[in-house]
């Protein structure tokens, strides 16, 4: 028996590296390992946007549109939209009446996300037990995210263990985070990569559109002529994505013509820009096919949630009896 991992992302529109390196691409990689199941967390992305819902559904039905793109097989993982799988609502009413308060209120990401929109509703308070939810509806062992998820996946391992001993079971497994090990993407202007800061590049960004924006990136600050001997180290963006999306060799080259003053960055980018649509020539292929056959994307979609719903409608069952609800 294959072990189950379950994660999800808020549909924010349209992927950038940041999510490609970051989490689909192990995403990509786990699916013939586990039992995978994927979600849009459309949900999840209204504790912050419920007054900015017109694009959510277009968002959710890009996101699943550039997995698809990416690489992840339907054949091979359940594809679904959180909102399509009301089992989980229903878990989640379940969780919460075993979850503490002060341990959503000590939730650090929830604290974050508390400064940024001053007002909270208590679905944003809830945030980690809907993920909690996300995850135990299908008795996941093991959650592939991003490093800043860690936190809501401690509370995930806590509610488990915590249904375990108030209704003495083990029916609950307690789901380990999976980190990838690939290094985290800066935006163009250095800081963390997001749409909301205008310095991404798009899994479905053009070949064009692409080499503009590597041509925008920051380089070593020092450096004025093209033949100015240049230090690496000081190139905040640009040598950074060499060491991402480089061969070993073209690392080398970069940086020994760097410091040698025989590479100007404006070749330096157009080169790695080049190298990065290299990469994702056959991501953006499969993107233009999965565009012009949205009801191919829609028919994956509609399939992957009927059977996540019979997946959690199994967990369901099982956790009402364990509760002692009537049936
Ligand atoms: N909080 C995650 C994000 O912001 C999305 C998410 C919702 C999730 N539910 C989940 C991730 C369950 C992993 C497991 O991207
Ligand atoms: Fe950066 Fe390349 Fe310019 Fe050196 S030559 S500073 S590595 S962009």
């Amino acid at each position: 028996m294959k072990k189950t991992i379950a994660s999800g992302m808020r549909p924010t529109g349209k992927l950038h590296l940041g999510h490609y390196l970051g989490v689909i691409q192990n995403w990509v990689s786990l699916q013939d390992q586990y039992d995978c199941y994927f979600f849009a967390a459309d949900w999840h992305a209204l504790t912050t946007k419920f007054d900015k819902t017109e694009t959510l559904a277009q968002d959710t039905l890009d996101v699943i549109t550039d997995w698809l793109a990416s690489g992840l097989d339907p054949a091979r993982a359940t594809l679904y939209v959180q909102s399509l799988v009301p089992q989980i609502a229903e878990l989640n009413i379940l969780l919460g009446m075993i979850t503490p308060q002060n341990w959503v209120e000590r939730d650090p990401t929830l604290k974050d996300l508390v400064k940024m929109h001053a007002d909270i509703s208590y679905g944003m308070l809830g945030y980690p037990v809907l993920m909690s939810s996300d995850i135990m509806a299908f008795n996941a062992h093991a959650v592939p995210v991003g490093s800043d998820q860690v936190a809501h996946i401690e509370i995930t391992r806590d509610i488990a263990r915590r249904f375990n001993n108030i209704y003495k079971t083990n029916f609950f497994i307690e789901p380990e985070p999976v980190l990838n090990d690939c290094a985290l993407i800066c935006g163009l202007d250095g800081q963390k990569m997001g749409k909301s800061f205008d310095n991404d590049i798009k899994i479905s960004d053009t070949d064009e559109v692409t080499a503009k924006k590597v041509m925008s990136a920051i380089t070593d600050p020092a450096r004025v002529r093209r033949d100015d001997t240049g230090n690496p180290d000081q190139c905040q963006v640009a040598f950074k994505y060499w060491q991402i999306f480089g061969t070993p060799v073209q690392i080398e080259a970069a940086q020994s013509e760097c410091r040698a003053g025989s590479r100007g960055c404006a070749d330096c980018k157009r080169q790695l820009a080049a190298v990065i649509n290299e990469k994702f020539a056959p991501v953006r292929e499969r993107r233009r096919y999965f565009e012009q056959n949205q009801d191919e994307v829609k028919q994956i979609i509609t399939d992957g949630s009927a059977k996540a719903r019979a997946k959690a409608q199994e967990t369901l069952t099982e956790v009402k009896k364990i509760i002692g609800i009537y049936r």
